[in-house]
């Protein structure tokens, strides 16, 4: 079968992380029979530096046409001065919502060989960490209305809304509990419903939702006892379903007790099969161009990307399987060293990967 894939670098380790990962995408059409065929789109700063816009209407059009997109990161200090619609970070907003990507799913999973690059104890690590997130991506605080406006004596104030429809909040929660029928059968709903409206109907359409899944239990948690929960007992969770902000903040956590940033994939999904795939990470600009960065979290984005926007499971899974091969060796990247571990760069760890792929 032939896939045309979009692919945008973007900034900072962006690049770096992406060539990895076509070399991982190349092999494996090698040795299952595909053709993916690359296009690649500015987005990010470079897209401002090369077209003074951070999404190019282009971009948008051939991302589209495309049977998937595969992303590296946007964003860094040069374009950190530039305000609302002009920053690098709009082009993600402005990808998601025109591709009507509402469903972000970040699994975070602690391979066995990680256990010492967990900053969490080992009795809390039990036998493993599987918790899936599942952020709403197109909604919330990201997308509504802001501004400034003048508040008297105290003077200028700016704001940013946070609003949910019932038909936003149901599509994400059937997301959740659809995964989780494949997993665990658990929903963990975050919220802040003791204090946002926002969340109190948000609540009460996950409650719906879940009466169409009696075989999944639901149970809620406000955001601020989940945050510290991840920490405390991170086995209790398995899926987890939350708000636009409140997803981005609690990847990132869950991220780091499965040993890094580095590791954590993500598939954006709405509608159809046409999907985002990125890592979770940004364009980490402290350690870009000096061949440092994990490429694992992107790696692992394009077997979720085979999986969910390709159908193609078993190469899916012979990715996943390199990944799990090569961490049972002792080579690790900055962010996931530990002791008499060999320290090694993202071109060999992407190398390492591709060997284990025969
Ligand atoms: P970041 O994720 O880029 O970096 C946070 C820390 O994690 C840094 O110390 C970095 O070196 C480290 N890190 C991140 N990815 C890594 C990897 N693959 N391997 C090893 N270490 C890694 O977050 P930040 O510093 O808050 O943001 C930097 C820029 O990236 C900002 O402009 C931000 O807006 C943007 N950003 C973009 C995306 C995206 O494009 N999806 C996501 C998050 C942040
Ligand atoms: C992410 C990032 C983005 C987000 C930023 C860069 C807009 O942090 O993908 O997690 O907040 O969604
Ligand atoms: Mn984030």
């Amino acid at each position: 079968m032939k896939f045309n894939i979009a692919t945008i670098p973007g900034d900072g380790i962006g690049p770096e992380v992406i060539e990895e990962s076509m070399k991982i995408l190349k092999r494996i059409g090698e040795v299952f029979g595909h053709e993916f065929s690359f296009q690649e789109v500015l987005a990010g700063g470079v897209a401002i530096d090369k077209t003074g816009e951070p999404l190019p209407l282009e971009t948008i059009e051939i991302c589209k046409k495309s049977d998937a997109v595969l992303l590296g990161a946007v964003g860094g200090p040069k374009w950190d001065s530039l305000t609302g619609d002009k920053r690098p970070e709009k082009a993600l907003l402005g990808l998601r919502g025109a591709l009507g990507l509402y469903a972000n799913i970040r699994p975070a999973v602690l391979h066995d060989a990680l256990k010492n690059a967990s900053p969490l104890r080992s009795d809390i690590l039990g036998d493993g960490i599987d918790i899936c997130v599942v952020r709403e991506l197109t909604g919330g605080i990201y997308f509504g209305d802001r501004g400034r406006r003048e508040n008297g004596k105290l003077g200028v104030e700016a704001y940013d809304t946070e609003a949910y429809s019932v038909g936003e909040v149901e599509r994400i929660a059937r997301t959740a509990f659809e995964i989780a029928k494949q997993r665990n059968n658990k929903v963990t709903n975050v919220d802040k419903a003791n204090v946002l409206e926002s969340s109190r109907l948000w609540r009460s359409v996950v409650e719906e939702v879940a009466k169409e899944y009696p075989e999944v239990t639901l149970e809620h948690m406000y955001v601020d006892n989940a945050a510290m929960q991840l920490i405390r007992r991170p086995q209790q969770f398995d899926v987890l379903v939350t708000t636009n902000m409140f997803g981005d903040i609690l990847s990132d956590e869950a991220s780091m007790i499965t040993g890094s940033i580095g590791m954590l994939p993500s598939a954006s999904l709405g509608e159809g099969t046409l999907g985002m795939y990125e890592p979770i990470h940004g364009s980490a600009p402290d350690i870009a161009g000096e061949n440092k960065a994990n490429p694992i979290a992107t790696i692992l984005s394009t077997a979720m990307m085979l999986r969910f926007s390709f159908g193609l499971e078993q190469e899916a899974k012979a990715i996943e399987d390199a990944v799990t091969k090569v961490l049972g060796k002792d080579y690790r990247t900055a962010d996931i060293m530990s002791d008499g571990m060999k320290l090694i760069g993202t071109k060999e760890m992407g190398e390492l990967v591709l060997e284990e792929l025969v």
